[in-house]
């Protein structure tokens, strides 16, 4: 009997990604750097877009819009895996490919409905620079590098603006946390939408997991979560047990990184679930042809 050998990037060496990334450049490669970067990361990236929804519910001025969409409340196995989606065909493909450029239209046709404040798109940016690099530094198979920290702030700066940003990200890394923890402390504040669409993606977040597992599973995405944005969605702030637990949970998953060629993938199996027959571009995200809303007022509880 034949024992198939566990392979990554086609070599039988777990680390040929990072070689990989070694031998890239950061100006011409970065976008491909960040993608292999979140494939050797995988499977502790879950908490990050959690978060960055989180994030966006925490304050105000986002909440407000994304409350009076009644998407994520009434849709958000489908915003979910849509955000993915898209997301994914530019950092897969990039945006001098087709399937990303024609990504980068859709999303920048919805953004468009709406008036969305300059530092909002900067700061959900931010939110997945900095929680992304802390969620593989912390619970990470390997040490993340300099160069892999770069290209991903970069590609995150390229991503906002093909999305619809008129600003790249702050210059470095530390100027990105800067602005994200400045931007925390000024304009998060609770409002009774952002419980309620905080409730409805815990909700759906935690339906990827098995049913027994679920209970763990709503306290290990929770406890990544900043106090500060846990308190403006009106949810509970995780204590020093629960976060002693997450943690546990967390360096488990991160074991099974680096997932080998053709190993799960989890992106692929959660699109079923909303596209059992595939999948376009033109069919992801909302089709509303509003005339530009305005940041309207808080939306009752
Ligand atoms: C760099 C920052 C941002 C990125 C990368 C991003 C990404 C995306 C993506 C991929 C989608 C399509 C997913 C779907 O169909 O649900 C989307 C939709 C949408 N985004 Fe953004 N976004 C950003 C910033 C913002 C901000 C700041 C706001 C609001 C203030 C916003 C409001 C919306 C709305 C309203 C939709 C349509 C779906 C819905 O109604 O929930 N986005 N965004």
């Amino acid at each position: 009997m034949r024992v198939s050998k566990k392979t990554w990037l086609g070599q039988p060496d777990s680390y040929a990604r990072l070689r990989r990334i070694e031998s890239l450049d950061i100006d011409a490669n970065f976008r491909e750097i960040a993608a292999l970067f979140y494939q050797d990361f995988q499977s502790v990236m879950l908490p990050a877009s959690f978060s960055n929804f989180m994030m966006t519910f925490a304050a105000p001025r986002i909440s407000r819009i994304l409350g009076s969409t009644g998407e994520l409340e009434h849709r958000a196995a489908k915003r979910v895996v849509d955000m993915s989606l898209l997301t994914s065909a530019v950092l897969e493909h990039g945006l001098g490919a087709e399937l990303g450029r024609d990504a980068a239209r859709r999303v920048n046709h919805m953004h468009r409905q709406y008036d969305i404040h300059e530092d909002d798109f900067l700061v959900v940016g931010s939110d997945a620079v900095v929680i992304g690099i802390a969620l593989a530094e912390n619970y990470g198979w390997r040490a993340v590098t300099d160069k892999e920290r770069e290209a991903v702030r970069r590609f995150h700066s390229q991503l906002g603006q093909a999305f619809g940003s008129h600003r790249p990200l702050p210059g470095t890394l530390k100027e990105v946390r800067q602005f994200w923890s400045d931007y925390m402390d000024r304009e998060l504040q609770f409002e009774p939408q952002n419980r309620r669409l905080a409730r409805a993606v815990l909700n759906y977040y935690i339906t990827m997991f098995p049913k027994g597992l679920r209970t763990i599973f709503r306290v290990v995405l929770m406890a990544d979560v900043d106090p500060r944005i846990a308190r403006a969605c009106g949810m509970p702030v995780a204590n020093m047990p629960t976060r002693w637990i997450a943690t546990r949970v967390m360096k488990l998953l991160g074991r099974q990184d680096p997932v080998p060629d053709g190993g799960k993938d989890g992106l692929a199996e959660l699109a079923k679930t909303v596209y059992p027959n595939g999948w376009e571009v033109n069919e992801l995200g909302t089709h509303i042809q509003a005339k530009v809303v305005r940041s309207p007022e808080p939306a009752g509880a």
